[in-house]
């Protein structure tokens, strides 16, 4: 039986840095199911469907054949056939993929994706629905958050670093926003498992983190 890592929790957590530093220690590999929900939006603004038009999301995504490779330990998004990385990152997706990940029949052959690759290999599987749904019978279930300020000043300061010019608050008003449209969805809210363990990250550094989460895991697979 493989062995079943979930990690969930809002967007700016760090739950991807942590997870890929997680699954790197343990040998595991690191699934990163935005990254799918991301591909999916951007197979819908390729097609030009509209993003208010949940029948013709419903009909679209089933044309999207989304699958996941590993080159060299990095997961690699294929969109019919073809490598979609690189396009995957920007507002423009981040943006259809929250809305479309609201879509019952997206969720639906997603969710089917990664439950498939769960049983095939020991994962760290990162997102938002990942122990109360995908994996419910998860070997270990981490909550991982900090509060929307600290999201929204890592953020800045990721920008700041790349020469962008950013505004704070407008930031923590965007995470605040998405947070609750994450949570108070119809279908696979954010929300903490009951069996989940809580990690804010607010006043702790990533190597903290990741080494918090390693002393769960070892206590919990014993
Ligand atoms: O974590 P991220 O920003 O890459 O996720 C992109 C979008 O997909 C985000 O709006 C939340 C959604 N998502 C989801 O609904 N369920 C998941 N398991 C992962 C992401």
């Amino acid at each position: 039986m493989s062995v079943n890592i979930a990690i969930d929790g809002p967007a700016g957590a760090g739950k991807s840095t942590i997870a890929k530093k997680i699954a790197k220690m343990l040998g595991y590999i690191y699934v990163d199911t935005g990254a799918m929900y991301r591909a999916m939006a951007l197979y819908l603004l390729k097609s030009d469907v509209p993003v208010e038009d949940g029948a013709a999301i419903s009909a679209a995504c089933q044309d999207a054949d989304i699958s996941i490779e590993y080159i060299n330990g990095e997961q690699v998004v294929l969109l019919n056939g073809e490598n979609v990385n690189a396009y995957l990152r920007t507002e423009e997706v981040g943006n259809m993929a929250s809305v479309s990940s609201t879509n019952g029949d997206v969720r639906k052959k997603l969710v089917q994706l990664q439950q498939k690759l769960a049983q095939k290999a020991d994962v760290v599987m990162d997102g938002r629905d990942i122990g109360t749904c995908v994996l419910p019978n998860a070997d270990v279930k981490i909550y991982l958050t900090a509060s929307s300020y600290v999201r929204a000043k890592r953020r800045y300061e990721e920008l700041l670093s790349k020469g962008e010019t950013a505004d704070l608050e407008k930031i923590e008003k965007d995470i605040i926003e998405r947070d609750k449209r994450d949570m108070t969805r119809e279908i696979s809210p954010l929300k903490q498992a009951e069996d989940a363990v809580l990690v804010d990250s607010s006043d702790m550094t990533i190597d903290e983190v990741v080494s918090a989460i390693v002393n769960i895991i070892k206590t919990k697979k014993r």
